[in-house]
């Protein structure tokens, strides 16, 4: 079974049972301090699991492109991604435990869908913990399903809760599905937890009951949901009888696009020192062409999500170094990406151009630097070599590094190559004071976490509607939202607009938002169609993907004599007058045509 079947195997079960499918979103969150990218099917669904309506309805289906960068480093194994996409069905406040179970055991095991012997599988649910009885209500729907009581593991915390990782928001016990990939189970009490491994992960039933809020409790949800998530790569490799993702139809054309300007030749499975180069490469330049495809989509740069993606490419071309690869050869594979994955995806058609442009820019630039890290490293050799002990200095190897930004990895395997080792244990310590001294923005991109949804984040949310309706009443309706960006203590937002703002502008606008602030104006939600909204003269964002039903917020007394009215998902305030008082700290250009605004509220 291909990605594709499987993707719509998917949509097509739940749709029969009263599902209606949504547009996955953007791979990059708005409106979310806490992650860069995201990183499962349910984070754009906060909102909803927390309580707010969707517009179109309680029973939903979805495929959403992720990326998880906390395990970059162990790409090029056989398992490991940065990017995968997630199958998932949500029950706003509609079926719980029970119906869940029911439909994901008959999308596993029906002839019709999946038609997983049942012997192969294996299934978790929650030991217990605290507050928090043991799952028996799920394991009794398992058992009844026809899972034996021998292949239900019941796991604690660590394995059987999803939530927010040190973040707020939705969480729960979960019951995960296990596909057995070996012959026969290697004993009677062979389940997923066994030490013989060879149980996979392929899906989880999420059921959520808390909001983990600010203070760190565990507030009952009036509201329970299920999220789950089934990852599509796991299930391919495993319907397929493969172990790794990296042999499935997904990245067999990717895999020979990188494959094609190795010197000489090569086939994959040749070598496997060369084969994971190989991985590494195929799974970065998916990611980077992924992000670089995304309707908000970032360049690479040395801070945030544009820091990931530079490190993405960057790492690919090293390995293409590696591997004897010359020239301009990261856009071919792109472009296989490209193909492979528009008809799900169409946003990377559309993107083509931008993705191969700033490949191409970023591969070469980084292509230089390798190269001249390498004359500097020739140039530094003769008196290397005069070292008796074969060791380089690892202040040199970081000079290296911070000079011309050239990897430690390659200066170990140049210095290799020449009988010597670098003193790595120096090179670190100054590396970590390098790190210290420059604050380095970019390692908050390897954390994870969930959406903050606490209320001083929505009151900065619902500013952001205030300040979008002012600057077009004092700039003129060419304004656009562009961007936003929230944390605790401030608000960014982006909006298109060609010339930096006057002392008088801002001071207007400024005053514009904290008359509608102190009106204290009522904050309403409608549920209509995205043409309903335009005629109702709300401001939607061009370019976004919106459902056939969306939402739109109205700040103002009614529904006609109102302030701003906007297509949104929310959450917002309730009224205006909980904000506080907003003001502007800072304008600037953000991008060519791009203004960008820091403001806060106290
Ligand atoms: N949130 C759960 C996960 O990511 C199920 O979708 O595994």
């Amino acid at each position: 079974m291909t990605a594709d079947e499987l993707r719509s195997k998917y949509i097509e079960f739940f749709k029969t049972k009263g599902h209606a499918q949504i547009q996955g979103k953007s791979l990059i969150p708005e409106n979310d301090p806490t992650v860069l990218f995201t990183t499962a099917g349910m984070h754009p669904l906060v909102p909803y699991l927390l309580g707010e309506d969707h517009p179109a309805g309680k029973r939903l289906v979805d495929y959403q492109k992720c990326i998880r960068t906390g395990d970059i480093d162990s790409v090029g194994d056989p398992s490991h991604l940065t990017f995968f996409e997630m199958l998932g069905n949500w029950s706003l406040g509609d079926y719980f435990k029970e119906g869940a179970i029911e439909m994901s055991f008959e999308f596993l095991t029906s002839p019709q869908w999946l038609g997983i012997p049942v012997e192969k599988l294996a299934v978790t649910v929650f030991k217990g913990e605290g507050d928090v009885e043991r799952d028996d209500e799920s394991a009794a729907v398992w058992k009844r399903m026809g899972i034996p009581e021998n292949r239900i593991a019941y796991l604690p915390r660590e394995d059987n809760w999803w939530g927010p990782a040190g973040a707020t928001g939705p969480c729960g016990p979960d019951s995960e599905m296990f596909y057995y990939v070996g012959d026969a189970p290697c004993g009677y009490d062979c389940k997923p937890g066994c030490s013989c491994g060879k149980w996979l992960e392929i899906w989880n039933d999420v059921f959520m009951q808390y909001n983990k809020d600010a203070g760190g409790n565990y507030v009952p949800l009036e509201r329970k949901c299920v999220d789950t998530g089934m990852g599509i790569e796991r299930t391919v490799t495993i319907l397929n009888g493969k172990t790794s993702v990296y042999d499935t139809e997904i990245f067999a054309p990717i895999i020979a696009a990188v494959t094609a300007p190795i010197p000489g030749g090569y086939t994959y499975g040749a070598c496997p020192d060369k084969d994971r180069s190989i991985r590494i490469i195929s799974d970065h330049i998916r990611s980077a062409t992924f992000i670089l495809g995304d309707p908000k989509a970032v360049s690479p740069s040395n801070v945030g999500a544009g820091y990931v993606l530079r490190r993405l490419i960057r790492r690919a071309v090293r390995h293409g170094h590696k591997l004897g690869i010359t020239g301009n050869w990261l856009p071919p594979i792109a472009a296989a990406v490209v193909e492979k994955f528009a008809g799900s995806y169409p946003e990377l058609e559309s993107g083509r151009a931008f993705i191969m442009e700033e490949l191409e820019k970023e591969g070469r630039k980084f292509y230089e630097t390798l190269q001249k890290g390498e004359h500097e490293f020739e140039k530094m050799l003769p008196n290397l070599l005069k070292n008796p002990k074969k060791i380089m200095s690892g202040r040199l190897a970081f000079k290296l590094y911070d000079t011309y930004g050239f990897p430690i990895e390659l200066t170990e395997e140049l210095a290799a190559e020449n009988g010597m080792k670098v003193n790595r244990e120096e090179f670190d310590e100054a590396f970590k004071k390098h790190q210290e001294l420059s604050r380095a923005g970019g390692d908050q991109a390897f954390k994870g976490g969930l959406a903050d949804h606490s209320e001083i984040t929505t009151r900065y949310h619902t500013a952001t509607h205030l300040l979008q309706k002012a600057l077009r009443m004092v700039l003129g309706d060419h304004v656009a939202q562009k961007g936003s960006n929230i944390t605790a203590e401030r608000m960014r937002f982006d909006f298109s607009h060609g010339a930096p703002m006057t002392k008088e502008e801002i001071k207007k606008v400024e005053d514009i938002v904290n008359g509608a602030i102190k009106a204290d104006l009522p904050v309403t939600v409608q549920v209509m169609s995205l043409d309903e909204a335009k005629n109702a003269g709300a401001i939607a964002l061009f370019g976004e993907k919106y459902e056939n039903q969306v939402k739109v917020y109205t700040m103002g007394k009614s529904p006609l004599d109102y302030f701003s009215k906007e297509v949104c998902g929310g959450p917002h305030v309730s009224h205006t007058g909980e904000l506080g008082k907003f003001a502007i700290q800072k304008e600037q250009s953000s991008s060519a045509g791009i203004r960008r605004i820091r403001a806060v509220l106290s």
